[in-house]
């Protein structure tokens, strides 16, 4: 039986998951994780060590990546599986007309679990549940422990890179292109139902940063879109520390005197989309070596959308052990959906099918190596409740 570096085998799990009541106590009170720049940040790395069994598989779910820090899920957890449902009370509304982001972030939660569980040498079998359409209280998947899972494509190795890997909005170094040959071991992690495509030719490059500015100049135009968007920004500390979740001064990643200015007086929602504009074009794009897009075949599949996450938070944590970072960059998406979704697809769809090929791109992010440390965000503990 195998053990992991907290000595916990599969038997100790099968018990820890029947012991509901120690996860939701942990959950209700303990499990409050808090960390960020603004706050007494307690590391990640410290929490993922002082947690094992049931609670660091839901540890790990709640450390995935998730569009704006909405963190939308929730476990329901018996004695032989953890079902992961999605909240659909935090959805992105307007900004995720489709829930395609909505189902991207719990494909990232469902991967981190696969690779905790795997770590700890308690592999799952994972039953997706097929066509979820995002309604309220919807299954999206179940984590089962079966005796015929021997995790051995789980990519357990992973599993240190989970209470690492950040969204990284900082420069990335202009000096140091990611190498073909990584970009091809990444694009390897895909799940069958994903292509990854890498844009690294300076042409390619700026066609993504056109779209991805005048995007966001659609995006700040939008009066719904910025409605549902705004309601997930936390621009004050009490408000980042009261919610636990959404798009912080911090998360900007910005120089240090002027998150500490930010932090004194805390900027309005407009101001901090004008500081997002501007950065989206001379730092997230424009020190960007490459862009990934991840493409699936049919548009309006929602478990191919989930394995879009999982192979997202494949290639995230494959980054972080090698020293890079990633973050999305989903703007040129979100309109194009917004426009999908109303019946007129337009110049969005367009520009993305022209650089990601046949099929729809359903993540776009940029990859390099960082040259600012990104903090770590907020996370809110696990919502539990007994299957
Ligand atoms: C589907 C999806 C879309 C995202 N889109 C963006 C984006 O457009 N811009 C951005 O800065 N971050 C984006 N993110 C990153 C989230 O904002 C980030 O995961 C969240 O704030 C938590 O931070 P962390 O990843 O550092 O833990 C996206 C994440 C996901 C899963």
């Amino acid at each position: 039986m195998k053990n992991d570096e907290s000595g916990m085998t599969r038997r100790d799990f099968v018990k820890g998951a029947a012991g509901v009541t120690a996860v939701a106590a942990v959950a209700g009170v303990g499990g409050v994780i808090v960390w960020d720049r603004t706050t007494q940040p307690e590391d990640p790395v410290d929490v993922w060590n002082a947690t094992v069994g049931t609670d660091r598989i839901l540890l790990a779910a709640t450390m995935a990546p998730s569009s704006h820090n909405t963190q939308p899920w929730r476990f329901r957890v018996g004695s032989q599986q953890i079902e992961i449902i999605a909240d659909t009370d935090r959805t992105m509304g307007k900004a995720d007309p489709r829930l395609r982001e909505l189902h991207l972030s719990l494909g990232c939660a469902l991967e981190n679990a696969v690779i905790a569980a795997a770590a700890a040498g308690t592999p799952v079998a994972v039953e997706q549940v097929p066509g979820s359409t995002g309604s309220p209280d919807t299954h999206v998947a179940t984590l089962r422990f079966s005796a015929e899972a021997d995790g051995a494509d789980a990519n357990a190795d992973l599993a240190p890179a989970i209470p690492k890997r950040r969204t990284n909005r900082g420069p990335f170094d202009e000096e140091r292109p990611v190498a073909a040959d990584t970009l091809a071991t990444l694009g390897a992690l895909a799940s069958d139902a994903v292509r990854v495509v890498w844009l690294t030719d300076a042409d390619a490059r700026a066609r993504f940063t056109d779209l991805s500015v005048k995007a966001t100049e659609a995006h700040i135009a939008d009066t719904e879109v910025q409605r549902d968007s705004h309601r997930w920004y936390r621009m004050s500390r009490s408000d980042a520390e009261k919610y636990r979740d959404g798009i912080t001064v911090s998360g900007a990643n910005l120089p240090w005197a002027i998150s500490l200015l930010m932090g004194l007086l805390p900027p309005t929602p407009d101001s901090f989309d004008a500081g997002w504009a501007k950065a989206t074009n001379d730092t997230h794009c424009g020190t960007a070596p490459a862009f990934g897009m991840l493409v699936v075949e049919n548009a309006g599949d929602t478990s191919a959308w989930v394995e879009a996450g999982r192979t997202y938070e494949r290639i995230q944590l494959a980054a972080a052990m090698d020293g890079m970072s990633t973050h999305p960059i989903s703007q040129a998406l979100t309109i194009r959906d917004r426009e999908v979704a109303a019946g007129s697809p337009g110049a969005f769809a367009g520009g993305l099918t022209e650089l990601g090929g046949a099929g729809e791109v359903v993540l776009a992010f940029r990859i390099g190596y960082p040259t600012r440390e990104q903090p770590p965000s907020m996370r809110r503990a696990p919502v539990v409740a007994r299957a």
